[in-house]
């Protein structure tokens, strides 16, 4: 049985290690760089803003990490969160990606906000298909985003309105 909870300080080694599989990977992300703990812990001290979830094992492994940050700085774009979802490759596929991700939609209402969204290459069937599980809409392509390791890559971006926020 997996456990969906705020990650805590402790958790972010775990997260970083996740997190710098994925950016490895080149399927998840334009980033490059590995992330490090010292890289995370801002992210969990800002939790009460943007919040971070992490899905954890019986024994108390942290196999996924989920987190929101902020879309854009001018005020009335404040409702609106992006968010980052990463699962260790050996717990993929195993239904834990769709708790983690409804569990920091929760946690993203919770919070304030009246939408989340994201941006995911047009290959990466896993992110698409979860994203669609758990309610999210595609909105549309950006074509040539960006380049990885020397190719331009398409992205789809994808929104979930959180209803409760919208008065
Ligand atoms: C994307 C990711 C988070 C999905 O997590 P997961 O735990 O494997 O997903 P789940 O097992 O909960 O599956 C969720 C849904 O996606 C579907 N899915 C999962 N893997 C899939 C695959 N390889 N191909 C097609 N559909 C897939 C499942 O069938 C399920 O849909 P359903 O509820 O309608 O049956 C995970 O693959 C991952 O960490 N990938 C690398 C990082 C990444 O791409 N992050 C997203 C960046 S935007």
């Amino acid at each position: 049985m997996i456990t969906i909870r705020p990650a805590t300080e402790d958790d972010a080694d775990a997260i970083a290690r996740i997190y710098s599989i994925g950016i490895a990977e080149r399927t998840a992300t334009f980033d490059t760089d590995p992330r490090t703990a010292a890289d995370i812990l801002p992210k969990i001290a800002d939790a009460a803003r943007y919040p971070q979830v992490v899905a954890v094992t019986p024994d108390g492994a942290v196999v996924g990490w989920a987190g929101t940050s902020g879309y854009r700085p001018r005020a009335c774009y404040a409702g609106i969160a992006e968010f980052s979802i990463y699962i260790d490759p050996v717990a993929r596929g195993q239904g834990i990606g769709k708790p983690l991700l409804n569990g920091l939609i929760e946690a993203a209402a919770a919070a304030g906000f009246w939408k989340i969204l994201s941006r995911i290459f047009t290959f990466n069937a896993p992110s698409r298909a979860l994203c669609a599980a758990c309610g999210f809409r595609e909105v549309g392509i950006y074509e040539n985003h960006g380049k990885l390791d020397g190719r331009w890559l398409d992205v789809v971006i994808v929104e979930r309105l959180l209803p409760q926020n919208l008065t």
